[in-house]
């Protein structure tokens, strides 16, 4: 059992290869009811952005561990009013037994996991995404049985899924390509840091060029072309990104056993068609399930549940 009591997870650089692995083999036994966990603790949700998934996957995990939840929304708490984060961090950690944060800038996130001793969980930032690729980690986990040998392409915007997923694919073991376009790149200390986790074992490449990237691959992958907060730059984006579109088409040139991820939601016809995320390949609604069952697993592990 992954052993992360008391830890923030701020980064999925903040795991190590065996602790990835064990978080996915608690969860896959949550998930199969093989294992069973409490701990009657309270989990609070910070979030300064819209939240479907995380929100809710988080929540029923918290509940279904026996512990309970408050929504933090900052429209009715004095976040809102400008309250500094120090002071609401030191203050929340004397209510709270662990925090999951979704904000703008990762300093922000940092700021608070310095100031609370409680365990604090990046539910996404500008910069990162770990609890979701965590849960696509564990998907791909599910339909191959293994990560070694496969290569996952993601494809679009490098934003904060394709920041985590480089990371994630460094540590699973398993090789990963991101085709963007020019001046779209995931964040260059990231790659960076997958690239010194993966060593000679696997690959980590970039490239503008997204048939190349798809050809013979296990894996694709996509996001939205403008992630929140950004937009206003939606329209303009639009063409520059067109030929990363998920479309039959290029995942023809995928391995024919590939299967097809999205963290969701999907702006269908935009970075990827309603043929593809309604067809065979799909697996995005397992990798949706999958958000509260390694979420369940993280949970219990930073509180030491047993
Ligand atoms: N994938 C994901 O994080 O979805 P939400 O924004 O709905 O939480
Ligand atoms: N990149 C997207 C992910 C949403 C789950 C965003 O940040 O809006």
């Amino acid at each position: 059992m992954a052993a992360l009591s008391g830890r923030d997870l701020l980064s999925l650089a903040d795991l190590s290869p065996k602790e990835v692995q064990e978080l996915l083999e608690m969860a896959t036994q949550l998930k199969l009811q093989k294992l069973k966990l409490r701990c009657n603790k309270v989990l609070g949700l910070l979030f300064s952005k819209a939240s479907t998934r995380t929100r809710v996957s988080f929540s029923v995990a918290m509940y279904q561990l026996g512990g309970q939840v408050i929504d933090l929304n900052p429209n009715v708490t004095q976040v809102s009013r400008g309250e500094p984060i120090q002071d609401t961090a030191r203050v929340l950690e004397r209510y709270l037994d662990i925090l999951a944060i979704r904000t703008f800038a990762q300093q922000e996130l940092e700021t608070f996991a310095h100031y609370a001793k409680i365990p604090v969980i990046n539910a996404l930032t500008d910069l990162e995404h770990p609890c979701q690729v965590l849960a696509d980690l564990l998907t791909i986990k599910e339909y191959f049985n293994t990560f070694t040998g496969l290569t996952l392409t993601y494809l679009g915007d490098g934003n904060n899924v394709a920041n985590s997923l480089v990371l994630g694919c460094a540590l699973a073991g398993m090789n990963v390509r991101v085709a963007t376009p020019s001046g779209y790149e995931p964040n260059a200390a990231i790659i960076e840091a997958a690239r010194s986790i993966a060593g000679n074992k696997t690959e980590v490449i970039l490239t503008h060029d997204p048939e190349v990237a798809t050809k013979g691959v296990n894996v694709l992958y996509t996001d939205v072309w403008a992630s929140m907060g950004q937009e206003s730059e939606a329209d303009d984006r639009t063409p520059i990104f067109q030929t990363y579109q998920i479309n039959e088409e290029l995942l023809n040139l995928a391995d024919p056993e590939a299967i097809v991820l999205h963290c969701l939601p999907a702006h269908r016809g935009e970075e990827i068609t309603d043929a593809v995320i309604e067809g065979s390949q799909s697996r995005v609604w397992d990798q949706a399930e999958n958000r509260m069952h390694v979420q369940k697993a993280l949970l219990a592990s930073l509180l030491g549940a047993d």
